[in-house]
């Protein structure tokens, strides 16, 4: 049966892949994969009996085309994809068309010239595709983020436990048939540190931080929204390792279809990448969440996410680890830390951070205007804390220590 060029569309993906790895080369998967989505990369396919049999794809850059693979099952239907890209290609500016192909190729009857050329190939990056890497806003983490959240002692060592060593230490981990988590709900108050354990996680393991935020998804139209998430997932693991954070899951996968910032298709969508998460060898997904109990209790099950990790209040212990951190960096004079402990009680690690960042820009501002030469003390900090509006009620923190009860996995 004769072949129908068709341009390539996202949902062609699963089959293209399949296509790939049947290729025969070896890298095409690793090559191609990555830039399918790009804007400036065209792509045609080949499809029989409705099924994908090959493809042809090509970037342009200014007037230059590069043709980066053709594929497929006999010598016309190549012939047509090379002559249907050449005509896309064409049509986007291009000028020339350059081709890299194996001994075999020919190409001679398209009007191509054999070029002397040698070609050189070199790696660059471990953590794969740099420009899906970029689209996702992916950054590097540094490992000071990790060392930096102070207190949260607890939490703390069940993340560094379950989380980061199985991931960290593969080998060992596999030896005692630990399974590698691969899904972690992290909820707590806001202010109390989930995004940055998080970071911290991404910067412990040396792969890069990924946000996918549900509201970007929810503003788009509602066609639209599916398909954004499913791409967003294809981008994602098209790099070779990361750290996928989905701050205000709720927003997704709320019980309760109000209380949902998405439509409905969206949040079966995300069920149905949960899956294709775990099965990526160096991937992380990280959900955070302030409404665990509003969570669909069937999204939380533990075939979907290994830990569910409470991140709660600080207690006085936890409060003067992090006001001692700020005030280091803040001050050189004595200050009363315990008298600040004891008046914060309601105050998250945002809110103390955020009174100790107010009591050195009050000590900065006596030194500019009334040449008061001294760094901030135990009043300003004291003054900082009155002024603050604390996070926290009492009701909060019960009902942080009921949740930590019925939903914590660890
Ligand atoms: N344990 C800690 N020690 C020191 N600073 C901390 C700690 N936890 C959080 N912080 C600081 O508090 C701020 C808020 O933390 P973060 O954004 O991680 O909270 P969150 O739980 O994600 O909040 P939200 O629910 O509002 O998203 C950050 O600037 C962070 O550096
Ligand atoms: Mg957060």
């Amino acid at each position: 049966m004769r072949a129908s060029i068709k341009l390539y569309e996202p949902g062609y993906l699963p089959a293209v892949i399949g296509l790939l790895q049947a290729s025969g080369d070896e890298q095409a998967l690793e090559r191609l994969l990555p830039v399918l989505s790009e804007k400036s990369t065209f792509v045609v396919v080949a499809e029989a009996d409705g099924k994908l049999v090959g493809l042809a794809a090509g970037a342009v850059v200014a007037s230059t085309a590069w043709v980066s693979g053709v594929f497929g099952p006999d010598d016309e239907t190549v012939e047509r994809l090379v002559e249907a890209l050449e005509a896309t290609l064409a049509e986007q500016g291009a000028a020339r068309i350059f081709v890299v192909a194996g001994n075999g190729a020919t190409l001679d009857g398209r009007g191509y010239e054999r070029v002397e050329a040698a070609l050189f190939e070199r790696a660059i990056s471990k953590v794969g595709s740099q420009s899906s890497l970029e689209r996702l806003g992916g950054r590097t983490i540094e490992t000071r983020v990790w060392d930096d959240l102070r207190g949260m002692d607890e939490a703390k060592e069940i993340i560094e436990r379950r989380v980061i060593l199985p991931l960290a230490e593969p080998d060992l981990a596999r030896r005692h048939g630990v399974a590698q988590p691969k899904a972690i709900v992290l909820f707590g108050p806001p202010g109390t540190g989930k995004t940055t354990f998080a970071k911290g996680i991404a910067g412990r393991l040396g792969w890069p931080f990924i946000e996918v935020a549900p509201a970007e998804i929810g503003a788009e139209g509602a066609e639209r929204q599916a398909k954004l998430l499913v791409e967003t997932f294809d981008q994602v693991l098209a790099v070779t390792a990361a750290v996928v954070f989905v701050d205000e899951v709720e927003d997704l996968a709320s019980v309760r279809s109000e209380d949902r910032r998405v439509n409905p298709s969206v949040t079966n969508e995300f069920m149905k990448q949960i899956p294709r998460m775990r099965d990526a060898p160096h991937h992380l997904l990280a959900c955070a969440t302030n409404w665990v109990s509003r969570l669909d209790p069937a999204f939380l099950r533990p075939g979907r996410f290994d830990y569910v990790l409470p991140v709660g209040p600080p207690g006085a212990d936890a409060r003067r680890a992090i006001w001692l951190r700020y005030i280091s960096e803040i001050t050189d004079e004595q200050v009363d830390v315990d008298a600040l402990v004891a008046a914060t009680e309601l105050f998250t690690p945002a809110d103390i951070e955020w009174a100790a960042r107010t009591a050195a820009q009050r000590a900065f501002e006596r030194e500019h205007f009334d040449a008061v030469g001294h760094r901030a003390k135990t009043e300003d900090f004291m003054a900082a804390v009155e002024n603050a509006k604390p996070t926290l009620t009492p009701e909060m923190i019960e009902t942080f220590r009921d949740e930590t009860e019925r939903f914590a996995r660890v």
